[in-house]
């Protein structure tokens, strides 16, 4: 048996250290918290997408009281993106997050389903997706491809057959 390792690469800054471009999409992000529908869980998320042809798109959680029915941020704003660009590569997206119930001590990551999907545009398009984590605190976590929140993903490109 051999053992094998995946390591992933993460950064770690501020906001008053990025760029003006990727300032601009979490200031985005976050003012898209003030449209998210979130009376269920009072957990508000903002996603905010960079199109390659600046383009800039952003969507927010949409709860519904059936609750699987609702949908996160991430993907609303990345199915906006496909529906309405589906020729143009997705270059960023910049998430942030505020709870009205409890104060959120670690940065918010996407969950398991939006990594997913963001990983179905990163393989279609075959470009990376920069991701930046925003904390309410102003901290910020950045991932250059969403295959480093999401080690051995499942990738459509290996199924060649479907
Ligand atoms: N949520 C997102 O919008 N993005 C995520 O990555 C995780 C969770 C939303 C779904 C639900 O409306 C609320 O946060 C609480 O789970």
């Amino acid at each position: 048996m051999i053992e094998k390792k995946i390591t992933t690469t993460f950064y770690q800054t501020d906001f008053s250290s990025l760029n003006s471009e990727e300032k601009d999409l979490v200031n985005r992000a976050k003012n898209s918290l003030e449209a998210a529908y979130a009376p269920y869980s009072g957990f508000l998320v903002g996603a905010t997408v960079l199109l390659e042809n600046g383009e800039i798109i952003s969507g927010n959680n949409q709860e519904n009281v059936a609750y699987p029915s609702g949908l996160c941020a991430e993907r609303v704003a990345i199915f906006y993106a496909g529906a309405n660009f589906p020729n143009v590569k997705i270059k960023t997206i910049a998430i942030t997050a505020v709870s009205k119930k409890f104060e959120i001590k670690d940065i918010i990551s996407p969950c398991g389903a939006c990594r997913q999907a963001i990983a179905e545009y990163e393989v279609k398009q075959e470009n990376d997706i920069r991701i930046l984590l925003h904390h309410p605190d102003d901290s910020i976590l950045i991932v250059n491809a969403v295959s480093d929140l999401l080690p051995f993903m499942f990738k459509s490109k290996e199924l060649k057959n479907y």
